[in-house]
């Protein structure tokens, strides 16, 4: 047998296989082709304090190895997320992490606070990360201190675990890994979409509404991995990795960079079934190697 449970600081996660804000809804969504509560976790869509409608359309884009997307954070608003969605997603028997974005540090803590408290959810995810927001999001993740001070402001309204969602458009993921730590961050996720466009050569124009996008899919995974890699021994705190992951192999290299647990993003919309088919892969990857607790596999590339 292998012990596939996972901490996040004082949360303890069933597996290190989770599914990424933005892919997944709020946690119903892919109930028809597995149960969720195989899940090590459901990071749920980004919400605001408010209803947004998010950016003009296209706003997905394929690239030959990833997508670009330009949603904009389109959501219902987070009381709409308390009252029509938390109720029927808490049963899953899954770990229910919001993802939590805002235009400025006051409403970060607006939709923390409305969600402290409230049954069912088992930490908060606080994008600083987002590209696709004109007025937030990518711009309180770029620099530390401004990072730290959306930590720290947070923190004050909420008992919930904050895993802070850093976004790669930086230059050095180390100074913003320890600035949240310092603040009080319990974990931190990586990583976000990264910057990207495209031009649709048939209307001569850019492909997205919002002209500029963000990268996810196989295409950002070796700067993906890198990341985890120097963020992970920058801090003392459990790091989720993300980026590109398609299959088990992609999960196991996450956590030999230094990953504590790792979320499946835009691999959900090609194939369905890769969460689970990545918590199994794990599992034979560990028995064939005489592992016992899957924890062992963070961070093993370092030695
Ligand atoms: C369509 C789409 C919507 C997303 N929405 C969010 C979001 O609301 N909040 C967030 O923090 N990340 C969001 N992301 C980023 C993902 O959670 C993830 O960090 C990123 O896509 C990298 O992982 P991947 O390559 O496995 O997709 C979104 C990504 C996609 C593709």
């Amino acid at each position: 047998m292998v012990n596939l449970k996972v901490k996040l600081g004082a949360l303890e996660l069933n597996n290190p296989v989770t599914v990424a804000s933005g892919t997944y809804g709020f946690g119903l969504e892919y109930a028809d082709f597995y149960d969720p509560g195989k899940l090590g976790a459901i990071f749920t869509k980004g919400i605001t304090f408010k209803p947004r409608h998010g950016n003009p359309p296209p706003r997905l884009w394929e690239t030959p190895s990833g997508i670009l997307n330009s949603i904009g954070l389109e959501n219902p608003g987070v009381e709409a997320f308390v009252n029509e969605y938390l109720p029927r997603v808490k049963g899953l028997g899954t770990a229910i992490i919001p993802n939590i974005s805002g235009s400025t540090v006051e409403e970060y803590c607006q939709v923390a606070e409305h969600l402290n408290g409230k049954e069912g959810i088992a930490a908060l995810e606080v994008n600083i990360s987002c590209p696709n927001v004109k007025e937030g999001g990518m711009a309180f993740g770029s620099c530390p201190n401004v990072a730290a001070n959306v930590v720290k402001e947070v923190k004050k309204v909420t008992n919930l675990p904050l895993i802070v969602k850093l976004s790669p458009n930086v230059t050095d993921i180390a100074a913003v890994a320890r600035a949240v730590e310092e603040q009080g961050a319990d974990a931190l996720s990586l990583i976000n979409t990264l910057l990207g466009m495209a031009i649709d050569i048939r209307t001569q124009r850019p492909a997205l509404g919002n002209i500029m996008g963000g990268l996810s899919g196989p295409a950002v995974k070796p700067v993906a991995v890198r990341m985890v890699w120097q963020a992970s021994q920058a801090v003392k705190i459990p790091i989720v990795g993300m980026g590109g992951i398609n299959s088990w192999q992609d999960a196991v290299e996450f956590m030999l960079a230094g990953a504590h647990a790792v979320c499946i993003g835009t691999g959900n919309f090609a194939k369905p079934m890769v969460a689970v088919e990545v918590i199994e892969g794990i599992e034979r990857y560990c028995k064939e190697r005489n592992i016992s607790n899957v924890t062992e596999l963070t961070g093993r590339a370092w030695k």
